[in-house]
């Protein structure tokens, strides 16, 4: 039998944690594991002007037949812009290619296919603690990784001493992937000081940026969560980034998300391109169409780009709300110190809680997050925050 040796494997440590949640048949079990947006009732809601785009695509699109294999030129344009701002040498001009993967996970993975697969490098330097599917992701791709820390866990903040040290030991063409902004799972991400330091270290130490930029517009504002990554482009003439457009279009299962990579010219660009093409074309084929239609559909129709900054600035300010009043509440019911919550960014917050709280959350309250300590504020809401807080007061040591 061929099938005999293959050995179950563990449940994945954050979407597993909602299967588990599915079965607990508690009434009042609360999920704030993964990263989904949930509004004031609990819903992840399809965003007005994705409806709107919806609508216009029905009645518009005359057919299925497949896409280019980068997906449509305007929508990686539309990425870009995001990225760089209106008016960036990277927009237009050729020095930045992008192409549509599925979801930002799939954008990670055909940089790491696309750096494996032409030799431009062997080694990932990945942060640590990051998002799971990193370190898989790497691997899988054929690329070997190194950690460096990033966390300082007695003061709640990033240990960017420590960080740059450990940088220092990595070889002239290995690649750091970066968190562009909200770190998953920390919620800290490096000052602008910080940034400036960062690119011109790898810049001097010729290391190439991989950033993962999954949050823009969920921490501080398009801008302001793009200030990073913009700060190494301005130093390092080549680097790879991998945007989802999941949390801030709320599009988590149309899987659109996008690779762009910049080069120092657009000749090398080209180049590049072809290869990419390949590295899709092995993978995927071709992307799915729905959702880089209806992103490219809301950022090229003024009124619906209005529309979507405002509903994604309505998430941002109810994740920010709701993270003050944890710390609030917290604090008035004794738990502990947990101002440092307030300083975190985005979607997550790692509360330091260890294993066996993380499990006494689970079984006594039917609370469920993931097991590096890691808590969904964009899931809290007026409903659950008692409760949360009266669970993280019980546990406390
Ligand atoms: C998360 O970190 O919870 C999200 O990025 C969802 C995922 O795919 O893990």
């Amino acid at each position: 039998m061929f099938f005999d040796r293959i050995e179950a494997a563990p449940a994945d440590p954050i979407l597993g944690i909602s299967e588990a949640f599915k079965k607990d048949p508690r009434a009042d079990k609360i999920n704030l594991s993964v990263g989904v947006y949930k509004n004031e009732q609990g819903v992840t809601q399809i965003l007005d002007c994705v409806k709107k785009a919806e609508k216009i695509l029905l009645s518009e699109e005359t057919t299925k037949s497949y896409l280019p294999i980068g997906g449509m030129p305007e929508y990686g344009r539309c990425a870009r812009e995001l990225i760089f701002g209106k008016g960036s040498e990277y927009v237009d001009g050729g020095k930045a290619v992008s192409v549509h993967c599925p979801g930002g996970t799939g954008a990670l993975r055909i940089g790491s296919d696309f750096l494996h697969q032409q030799n431009v490098a062997t080694t990932v330097w990945i942060s640590d603690p990051t998002w799971a599917n990193h370190y898989q992701i790497a691997q899988a791709a054929g690329l070997k990784f190194e950690r460096y820390p990033y966390y300082d866990r007695v003061n709640h903040c990033l240990a960017f001493d420590r960080m740059m040290d450990t940088l220092s030991q990595a070889k002239e063409g290995d690649v750091v992937l970066l968190h562009g902004c909200c770190h998953n799972p920390t919620g800290i991400d490096p000052t602008a000081e910080q940034w400036e330091q960062i690119a011109t270290f790898l810049k001097e130490h010729k290391l190439l940026p991989f950033i993962d930029f999954a949050y823009q517009g969920i921490g501080h504002g398009l801008e302001e969560d793009a200030a990073g990554l913009r700060t190494i482009s301005k130093h390092c003439p080549e680097m790879l980034i991998a945007s989802s457009f999941s949390k801030n279009f709320g599009l988590y299962n149309e899987r659109a998300g996008v690779l762009t990579v910049v080069c120092k010219d657009a000749e090398t660009a080209s180049r590049v391109f072809s290869q990419l093409k390949i590295s899709v074309r092995t993978a995927i084929s071709n992307p799915p169409a729905h959702g880089e239609k209806i992103v490219t559909t809301i950022l090229s129709t003024p009124q619906l780009r209005e529309e979507w900054e405002q509903e994604l600035a309505g998430m941002r300010d109810r994740i920010l709300e709701m993270r003050k009043l944890l710390v609030e509440k917290l604090s008035a019911a004794g738990a502990g110190d947990y101002g440092f919550i307030a300083e975190q960014n985005g979607m997550f917050s790692f509360s330091g809680l260890d294993k066996d709280q993380v499990a006494r959350l689970k079984e006594e309250f039917g609370i469920y997050i993931v097991g590096s300590g890691r808590i969904c504020v964009a899931g809290i809401n007026h409903g659950n925050i008692d409760r949360l807080v009266e669970a993280l007061n019980a546990i406390k040591k």
